[in-house]
C-alpha cells in the first residue's frame, strides 16, 4: 500500500497556448504541498474530442508528462459525465428522462441516460482511446470511471429505453409473469398482469419536488417500488462495468469510481465496486460542527465495501462563495483541514486528493472552494496542507504497515434502505440516521466498528448488529445463524427481519426466519409520538421510547427491558437468548442515546470487550489502528478549544516523540498518535 496526497486539477480550464507554462508553475506550488498525485480530466471530453472523432489529447499528454516527471502521478478519470454539446445535439435521445417525464437539458452536466445504447456506444469509444493512450503510463497509477454516478438527480431515468429494459429486466428475474405477480402480490387492488409489457416503473408523488429522482413514495405496489430501486442500481452498475471492462483490458491499473457514500443517491456500491480493485468515495465534511460522527461513518461504509482501504476522490478544502449548497460556506477554523485530512487517512483513506487545486472562474461553481485562489498567492490553506504534507511523510509508514481494527460490525443493507423509505413507519424515522445512531453508541463505548453487506464474511467479528435489517432471506438468515452458533454475538433490533426479498409480509412468526436465533415472537408494534410517552426499565434505571415499540413474545429468551406503566406494564421489549456457543440479543425500542449506549455496552463488555485507552466523547475521536505487534490511537481534537485527553495506561506520542501517562493537552483541531506495543 502507497500513501497518496494531491488535489483534484483542471490544466484544461488553461489557453492552450499558456497551458503548459501554467502547468509549470502550480507544479512549484504542488511540490511544496508534498503533493504525489492529482486526480484530472473527468469533465475534458469536449477538449478531448472538440468535434466527433477530431481528437486532440494534447491536454492530458502535457499534464500527465510534466507532473508524472516531479514525481506528481495522476488518477485520470473518464469524461463522460458531461458529454459534449455536439453529442447531445447529434443525439437528443441520449438525455435522461425523469419521473416526470422532464427531459433533461445539455448545458451542465449528468443529464444523460446510463441506459441509452448511443450513449454506451459513444462512451466506449472515448475510454477506449484512453485506455490504449493511457493504459501503460508509468505516470498514470489508475482511473476513474465517469464521476458521481446518479448525482443531478439523474439516478432514476425513465426514458422509452429504461422503460424496455425495466421490463426485460423483470422477465429475466421473474421469468413468467404469474410469478411476478405472486411475489409482488398484485391481486391487492386487482392489478394482476398479464405480461411483462404492462408493468409501468413508478412516478413521483412528491408534489414538492416533483422531479426529484426519490421516487420512493405512491400507493403503488411497493415491490414494484423496490425492484424499481434495483433496476436502476443495477443499470448504473452495468455501465459502470462497460467502462471497467475496457480500462481493465488496456491497464492493469487500479479502476474505480468516486461514489458519494450514502450522501447523494442510493446505488448499491457493493455490486458497484464487486469488480473493481479499489474503493473510491467523495466526502465533504461539515467542519465547524461536525463531531466527526458522518465522517466515521462514511469511512466506515467506505472501507466495508472491499474489506480494505479506499481512495477519497475528492474533499473540501475551503468555503467562501459555495456552489451545491446554493449559498456561501463556510470556512474551517484553523487546523481543520489537517484534522479532517488525517482523520481520513487513520481511518482508512490510501488516497486524497483535495476538492480542488485552484478555483473556477466560471460555471455553477465559479469563485467555489479550492486550495489555491484565483490569483494563486498561497494563503492560510496552502500553509496548512503544506505542514500536513510534511507530517503525512512522518506518519506514513505506520499508515502503511496498520489496518483499522475493530471487533463489531453493523450491518448497512440497500434493499432494507430502499424498503424502509418505501413503506415508512415514523416521520421522525429515517433508516440512515438510524445506522448512524447506533454507529455513534458504539463507538462512545470506546471501540471501533465496521459497516459490511449481508454477503460480508461476520467471522472476524465478536459482535454483529442488524439495525432495522428489514428485508431478511434464508439464506442469510442461516448465516447469521450459522455464525452465533460458532460463538458469535449478535444484536438485532426494532424492524429487523420483518419482510421477504419481495418487500412484502409472510406467514412465518417474526423476526422471520431469526425468530428461533433470537427466542422470540413479535406480538404488537406502534410507532411513539410524544403526547403518548412509552417508558422501559431494566429492573433499575427506566428510559423513554423514542419512534417504534415493539412488545415481544418470549420463546425462550430472557428479558432485558420490560415496559413501565400503561396498559403493556412488565411485558418485555428487549431480550437475550443462548444460541449454540453465541448469544443473540433484540432490542424492540428506541431508547435515548444513554439509553442505547448503555444496552450496547452491556453486551461489548459481557465479550470482553477492552475500551480503547483513550476517552473517545463528541470533542475527541480516536481510530485504532494495528497489526501483529503494535497498537497506535490516531487522537483527534475536533473542538475549537484545547482540551485534555485522559489516558488509561502509559504510551508513545509518535509526532512529538514523547512518552504520555495519564494525560495529554491538544491544542484545538489538533491531534496526536499514540503507540502500544502488544
Ligand atoms: C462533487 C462533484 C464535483 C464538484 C463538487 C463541488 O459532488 O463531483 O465535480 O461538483 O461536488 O463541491
Amino acid at each position: 500500500m502507497s500513501i497518496y496526497f494531491g488535489a483534484c486539477y483542471y490544466p484544461e480550464h488553461y489557453e492552450s497556448e499558456h497551458r503548459v507554462e501554467m502547468i509549470e508553475k502550480d507544479i512549484e506550488l504542488m511540490k511544496q504541498l508534498q503533493f504525489n498525485v492529482v486526480r484530472i480530466g473527468e469533465f475534458a471530453w469536449c477538449e478531448l474530442e472538440p468535434e466527433e472523432e477530431k481528437y486532440d489529447f494534447s491536454v492530458l499528454d502535457q499534464a500527465i508528462e510534466a507532473l508524472g516527471k516531479q514525481g506528481i502521478y495522476t488518477v485520470l478519470c473518464t469524461p463522460t459525465a458531461a458529454p459534449p454539446v455536439w453529442l447531445s445535439q447529434k443525439h437528443p435521445d441520449i438525455r435522461y428522462v425523469s419521473g416526470m417525464k422532464l427531459v433533461y437539458p445539455y448545458g451542465g452536466r449528468r443529464f444523460t441516460c446510463y441506459n441509452s445504447p448511443v450513449y454506451r456506444k459513444y462512451s466506449e469509444k472515448i475510454v477506449t482511446l484512453i485506455a490504449k493512450r493511457y493504459g501503460s503510463n508509468p505516470y498514470v497509477i489508475g482511473f476513474q470511471v465517469d464521476n458521481e454516478f446518479a448525482q443531478e438527480r439523474n439516478g432514476r431515468c425513465q426514458c422509452g429505453y429504461c422503460q424496455d429494459l425495466f421490463k426485460q429486466w423483470l422477465k429475466g428475474k421473474y421469468r413468467d409473469i404469474s410469478n411476478l405477480n405472486n411475489s409482488w402480490g398484485t391481486i391487492f387492488w386487482g392489478q394482476k398482469y398479464n405480461d411483462f409489457q404492462q408493468v409501468l416503473p413508478p412516478v413521483t408523488l412528491d408534489k414538492k419536488k416533483p422531479d426529484h429522482n426519490i421516487m420512493y413514495q405512491g400507493v403503488d405496489s411497493p415491490s414494484l417500488r423496490l425492484d424499481f430501486e434495483r433496476f436502476c442500481s443495477a443499470s448504473m452498475v452495468s455501465y459502470y462495468n462497460l467502462q471497467y471492462e475496457i480500462l481493465t483490458k488496456y491497464s492493469d491499473k487500479p479502476v474505480t469510481t468516486n461514489s458519494t457514500g450514502t450522501g447523494t443517491n442510493e446505488i448499491n456500491y457493493y455490486d458497484m465496486f464487486k469488480n473493481s480493485d479499489v474503493t473510491g468515495m467523495d466526502h465533504y465534511p461539515a467542519t465547524r460542527t461536525d463531531e466527526k460522527i458522518n465522517s466515521a461513518f462514511q469511512y466506515a461504509h467506505a472501507r466495508g465495501i472491499k474489506n480494505n482501504s479506499f481512495w477519497m476522490l475528492e474533499t473540501l478544502c475551503g468555503g467562501g462563495y459555495g456552489n451545491w449548497a446554493f449559498q456561501g460556506m463556510r470556512h474551517e477554523y484553523p487546523g481543520s483541514f489537517k484534522n479532517n485530512m488525517m482523520y481520513a487517512y487513520a481511518s482508512g483513506a490510501e488516497l486524497i486528493t483535495m476538492f480542488k487545486f485552484h478555483g473556477f472562474k466560471w460555471g455553477f461553481e465559479q469563485l467555489g472552494s479550492s486550495l489555491m485562489d484565483l490569483d494563486r498567492v498561497p494563503r492560510r490553506r496552502f500553509y496548512e496542507l503544506s505542514e500536513a504534507g510534511k507530517e503525512l511523510a512522518n506518519i506514513k509508514e505506520i499508515l502503511e504497515r496498520t489496518k483499522v481494527s475493530s471487533r463489531v460490525a453493523m450491518i448497512f443493507d440497500y434493499d432494507s434502505l430502499w424498503a424502509t423509505k418505501i413503506k415508512p413507519i415514523h416521520n421522525n424515522f429515517s433508516y440512515l440516521e438510524y445506522l448512524q445512531s447506533i454507529f455513534k453508541s458504539t463507538l462512545a463505548c470506546g471501540t471501533g466498528i465496521d459497516i459490511i453487506s449481508r454477503d460480508g464474511d461476520f467471522s472476524t467479528y465478536d459482535l454483529l448488529i442488524l439495525p432495522a435489517m428489514t428485508i431478511m432471506d434464508q439464506d442469510t438468515a442461516n448465516k447469521i445463524k450459522q455464525y452465533t452458533e460458532n460463538g458469535g454475538y449478535v444484536l438485532g433490533t426494532y424492524l429487523t427481519a420483518v419482510r421477504d426479498v419481495y418487500g412484502n409480509g409472510t406467514e412465518l412468526r417474526q423476526p422471520i426466519h431469526l425468530d428461533d436465533l433470537f427466542g422470540i415472537g413479535i406480538s404488537e408494534v406502534e410507532p411513539v409520538f410524544d403526547d403518548i410517552p412509552s417508558f422501559v426499565s431494566n429492573g433499575s434505571t427506566t428510559d423513554q421510547c423514542c419512534i417504534w415499540l415493539e412488545q415481544l413474545e418470549l420463546y425462550g429468551a430472557q428479558a432485558l427491558l420490560r415496559f413501565k406503566g400503561s396498559y403493556r406494564d412488565g411485558l418485555p421489549t428487549a431480550t437475550v437468548n443462548n444460541y449454540g456457543k453465541g448469544k443473540a440479543y433484540y432490542l424492540g425500542c428506541g431508547l435515548s442515546m444513554a439509553g442505547t449506549i448503555d444496552f450496547i455496552q452491556n453486551i461489548v463488555k459481557s465479550i470482553g470487550i477492552m475500551p480503547y485507552p483513550i476517552q473517545h466523547s463528541k470533542r475527541v475521536s480516536v481510530v485504532e489502528r494495528t497489526n501483529a505487534k503494535e497498537r497506535y490511537y490516531f487522537v483527534f481534537n475536533n473542538a475549537e478549544h484545547q482540551e485534555t485527553i485522559r489516558l488509561m495506561y502509559e504510551g508513545q506520542e509518535i509526532l512529538r516523540d514523547v512518552a504520555v501517562s495519564d494525560k495529554l493537552e491538544l491544542k484545538a483541531k489538533e491531534y496526536c498518535v499514540i503507540k502500544y506495543i502488544l
